[in-house]
């Protein structure tokens, strides 16, 4: 079976790198489920002055290699809405510290909320890419609580000491290190390899 990823995109500053993300595993040989929040859409389009639906139909023609479906937020008799539905990793990028507050404390309102809530119960892998700063201590205890409940917490700040030269430098790292928390090969450059 090809392997199942769910993309998560909430109304966090950062749509950048969720396009970057998705861009780079639509040439994938997997399927992906893409899943993104009303105040996310808005975000989306308000940064990259595309629509996120808009953006996945030209990824979906294009035909790269992955099987992509985007899913309805509000659908929660979709597949990824069960723990039955056999999904490798979910990713949220960039991730809201509404969202954030949403799976520390279990509640789950809408599909995105409940395939990450999922994730945490079936013991998968869960990346949660948190946006904001500065962050209170809230948004900390939050943080610690996901962390310690099995999820992966990878803020969105990419290292500078790849050299970085344009805005997309910056996103391919956070790709890079979200590519290698999922075990996906890629050469993207962000390894350290010593001075
Ligand atoms: C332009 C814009 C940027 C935002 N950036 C952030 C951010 O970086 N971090 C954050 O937690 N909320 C941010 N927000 C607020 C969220 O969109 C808001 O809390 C929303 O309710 C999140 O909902 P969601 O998690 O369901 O997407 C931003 C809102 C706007 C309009």
């Amino acid at each position: 079976m090809r392997e199942r990823f769910i993309i998560g995109v909430t109304g966090a500053s950062g749509s950048i790198y969720s396009r970057n993300l998705i861009e780079k595993m639509s040439k994938m040989d997997v399927d992906l489920h893409l899943i993104i929040s009303e105040k996310g859409e808005e975000v989306f389009e308000f940064e990259t002055g595309t629509s996120f639906a808009s953006f996945v139909e030209k990824l979906q023609s294009e035909n790269g290699g992955a099987a992509i479906v985007l899913e309805n937020n509000c659908d929660m008799f979709s597949k990824v809405a069960s723990g039955s539905f056999n999904v490798d990793a979910m990713v949220i990028l960039p991730c809201s510290m509404k969202t954030l507050s949403a799976l520390s404390n279990g509640y789950s309102a809408s599909l995105l909320e409940r395939a990450a809530d999922v994730m945490l119960k079936e013991k998968k892998t869960l990346i949660v890419a948190p946006r904001e700063s500065p962050v209170s201590s809230i948004h900390l205890r939050n943080m610690l609580r996901l962390s310690e409940s099995g999820a992966v917490i990878m803020p969105a700040s990419p290292g500078f000491y790849t050299h970085p030269e344009t805005i997309d430098d910056l996103a391919d790292f956070i790709t890079g290190k979200i590519l290698n928390s999922l075990s996906i090969e890629h050469d993207l450059g962000t390894e350290w390899k010593g001075r």
